[in-house]
């Protein structure tokens, strides 16, 4: 199948490529590289072998689209493309709510154009808010408590709209647990701008030495030893379930709604006790006050997805940190460090 990836140069989008090539799609990528760079593409063909088409530019950019859609007998599309940091959403909500609902709009409508109904879309578990109850399941109430958290809601329902609208549609959206961890080669992975937000790639550059301590936000919360618990998933599996989604799409009709989480949390004390056995490198750490925003526990019911997808997480918490662990380590910088030192040919639009 030929399928347009959107945000392929990104975290996920990039280890989804990989596997889209390894299970023979064609891809087509567009990112305006707001959040990457084009290193990634060389990466990819490292470990591929092949080199995807690459446009730079935004979703938002409805002749690139349509340039796309022209050139390329696109069959499904993944759409990554979208910002998603939860602090940045509260500072500048419109840059959020035009980036990632606006693009998708004109996504959206592309393809309708092009008579392309396939669509497998990023959603988050941002969109079930302060939900206390666990295992999260799928048909529980949807509540979003930043800005960012809500553009996944909105977009959420305005492909529920279309889908109920025209028939022709089939989509998925994937509500993403953690992610974290890299590929196995250990040449792709997060590359997060400036310091880190999230845990794991917070806990990469404390074992790296870059920062001196993590700071463990909130030792009250009504879990075993009082740290918050989330439900880490291998960024390969959340790949893996992608390829799944757009077979299941292509065969099924409808609207589709999957966590892909592994079913189990964990917690944040127990999160460095892990990468400290996967790293050997200790995670110096301080108790400070909980974090605005968080919730205290949170883990998927992901029942669902294997039973309609046939998907399963298959990596554990020891394979997650130490592919997490040997990308920081060969890439102290990121991406920053370019693999073979030769400008890249990009294929791009002319
Ligand atoms: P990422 O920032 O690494 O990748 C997103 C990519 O989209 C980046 O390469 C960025 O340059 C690109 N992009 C942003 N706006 C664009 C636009 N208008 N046009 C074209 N390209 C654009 O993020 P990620 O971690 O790979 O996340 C991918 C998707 O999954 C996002 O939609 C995100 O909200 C969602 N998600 C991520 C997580 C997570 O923890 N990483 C969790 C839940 C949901
Ligand atoms: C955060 C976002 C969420 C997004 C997800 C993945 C918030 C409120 N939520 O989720 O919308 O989908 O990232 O990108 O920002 N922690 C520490 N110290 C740190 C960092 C984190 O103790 O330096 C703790 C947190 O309090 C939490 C756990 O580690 O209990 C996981 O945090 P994080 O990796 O940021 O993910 P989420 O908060 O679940």
């Amino acid at each position: 199948m030929t399928i347009l990836v959107t945000g392929g140069t990104g975290y996920i989008g990039a280890h989804t490529t990989v596997q889209l090539i390894e299970q023979n799609h064609e891809v087509v990528i567009i990112d305006n590289l707001s959040n990457s760079t084009i290193e990634p593409l060389r990466r990819i063909e490292a470990i591929t072998g092949v080199m995807p088409r690459f446009y730079q530019g935004s979703v938002q950019d409805s002749q690139l689209l349509q340039q796309i859609f022209q050139r390329h007998n696109i069959e499904a599309v993944i759409h990554f493309a979208g910002a998603k940091s939860v602090g940045e959403s509260v500072a500048d909500p419109l840059a959020y709510y035009h980036n990632n609902i606006a693009s998708t709009v004109t996504l959206c409508q592309t393809m309708s154009h092009f008579n392309v109904f396939n669509l497998v879309f990023s959603s988050s578990a941002a969109v079930y808010g302060n939900s206390t109850k666990v295992p999260v399941i799928e048909s529980m109430t949807t509540q979003a408590t930043s800005p960012y958290g809500r553009t996944k809601l909105m977009i959420e329902q305005i492909l529920e709209d279309l889908q109920m609208t025209d028939s022709r549609w089939s989509i998925a959206r994937l509500r993403y647990f953690n992610p974290i961890g890299a590929h196995y080669s250990g040449l792709i992975g997060e590359d997060p701008q400036g310091l880190p937000s999230n845990l794991v790639p917070y806990i990469c550059q404390v074992a790296l030495g870059s920062l001196d301590k993590l700071s463990v936000f909130g030792d009250d919360y009504d879990t075993p030893d009082g740290t918050g618990i989330r439900d880490f998933i291998h960024v390969a599996d959340l790949a893996d379930a992608h390829e799944k989604a757009i077979r299941y799409i292509a065969n099924h009709a409808g609207l589709h709604t999957f966590n892909l989480g592994t079913g189990r949390g964990y917690s944040v004390l127990e999160m460095i006790c892990a990468f400290e056995q996967a790293s050997s490198k200790p995670i110096p750490y301080i108790i400070q006050p909980r974090r605005e925003g968080d919730i205290g526990k949170s883990w998927a019911c992901a029942k669902r997805a294997k039973s309609m997808l046939g998907w399963q997480a298959q990596h554990n918490l020891q394979q997650m940190l130490q592919d997490a662990w040997r990308w920081q380590k060969h890439n102290p910088e990121g991406y920053k460090q370019p693999l073979l030192g030769q400008p890249i040919s990009l294929r791009m639009a002319s």
